[in-house]
């Protein structure tokens, strides 16, 4: 769009004395400005945001399976009144599509801002980009969309959210104490293609690739459900009898895992080490009962930190591409004191 117009504009200077020459800069700048209406291009500025009280804001949650997520879409309720947001939710119950047809439908209401946490990287990220071609702002929150399509700071503000790759980090490291660096690992997987999974694999995977007593024998998606967790724990400990440690991208697939492991008739935290991330009350509960041993804390807590960033954008405010949300980490070593944070 840029060079259209700059183009139609050299071609006036060039032709000025022209009538002719300036209708079809008036045709050229029209054409060009329609087309910006249809279709966003990469270099175009991000749309503005109103300072006006109350603004609409749309919230599409993905799902409303677990602590987490109830934990998540609470802090938006709460943050709602005190930030001046009249709030639009929508719930996707778990399918990539109703959370592009939610946003699209949120599009087409003219919100004034909209906020989410994209299930999954691929199939959400067009949507941010149809956001900012209707003119609205997006803040993504949680998780992340794929960089090679849509991009934070060019096609939506900016990301709000933990480092995943770290939280894989901290729970290896933690595994290979716990361990003495010898382990036969089961991994438990999150929601395939959400950046949430793809991170906390890759950065734990990286760890353990520097540990040669540590081995993953066994890695498959449990999309972050506590009973999906345990029943491919349930089939993973027939095809494995000899693991030793388990890897869960979420606390709700580790209890599921746990409670696998019990029908085995094997001791969770005895038999078997088990580390995890997210930190709700369920979790920190199975440290506290000795079968869980770690989990990194992944804060579900964006509400207050959207309204911040929306409040400082909508005043002009340069905005990091990133926010970054730092993280507790608990174990047996600190869980009594921790029990406040669970959620
Ligand atoms: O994206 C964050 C993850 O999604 C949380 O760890 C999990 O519990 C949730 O469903």
């Amino acid at each position: 769009m840029a060079l259209l117009n700059k183009e139609a504009r050299r071609h006036a200077r060039t032709q000025k004395n022209r009538p002719l020459a300036g209708s079809l800069l008036a045709l050229a700048v029209g054409l060009g400005a329609g087309l910006g209406a249809m279709g966003a291009h990469a270099d175009d500025a991000l749309p503005k945001l109103a300072t006006k009280t109350p603004l609409k804001v749309g919230f599409a949650q993905t799902e409303s399976n677990n602590p987490w997520r109830l934990a998540e879409t609470r802090s938006f309720k709460e943050v709602a009144a005190k930030c001046g947001w009249q709030l639009v939710m929508t719930d996707a119950n778990g399918s990539n599509s109703k959370q592009v047809s939610d946003i699209q439908s949120m599009i087409a209401q003219h919100v004034d801002l909209l906020v989410f946490p994209p299930r999954e990287e691929k199939p959400l990220a067009p949507v941010v980009l149809q956001a900012k071609k209707a003119g609205i702002p997006v803040i993504l929150v949680d998780r992340n969309v794929d960089q090679s399509v849509a991009v934070a700071g060019r096609d939506y503000i900016t990301f709000i959210g933990s480092d995943f790759i770290d939280q894989g980090h901290r729970a290896a490291d933690w595994l290979v104490k716990a361990t003495g660096g010898k382990a036969k690992i089961i991994e438990l997987e999150g929601t395939t293609g959400a950046s949430a999974a793809n991170d906390r694999k890759k950065g734990f995977d990286e760890i353990i690739a520097k540990n040669p007593g540590m081995t993953i024998i066994a890695s498959q998606s449990g999309d972050f459900a506590r009973d999906k967790g345990r029943q491919v724990m349930e089939t993973l400990l027939q095809a494995h009898p000899d693991v030793t440690a388990v890897y869960a991208h979420n606390d709700e697939m580790a209890l599921g895992a746990i409670a696998a492991i019990k029908a085995a008739g094997k001791q969770p935290g005895k038999d078997i080490q088990i580390v995890t991330i997210d930190g709700t009350k369920g979790g920190l509960d199975a440290i506290a009962a000795g079968e869980l041993g770690a989990s990194v804390q992944s804060s579900p807590f964006f509400g207050p930190l959207a309204c911040d960033v929306a409040q400082r954008y909508a005043k002009g405010e340069k905005i990091p591409t990133w926010v970054k949300v730092s993280d507790r980490f608990y174990d047996k070593s600190n869980v009594q004191q921790s029990m406040q944070y669970g959620y």
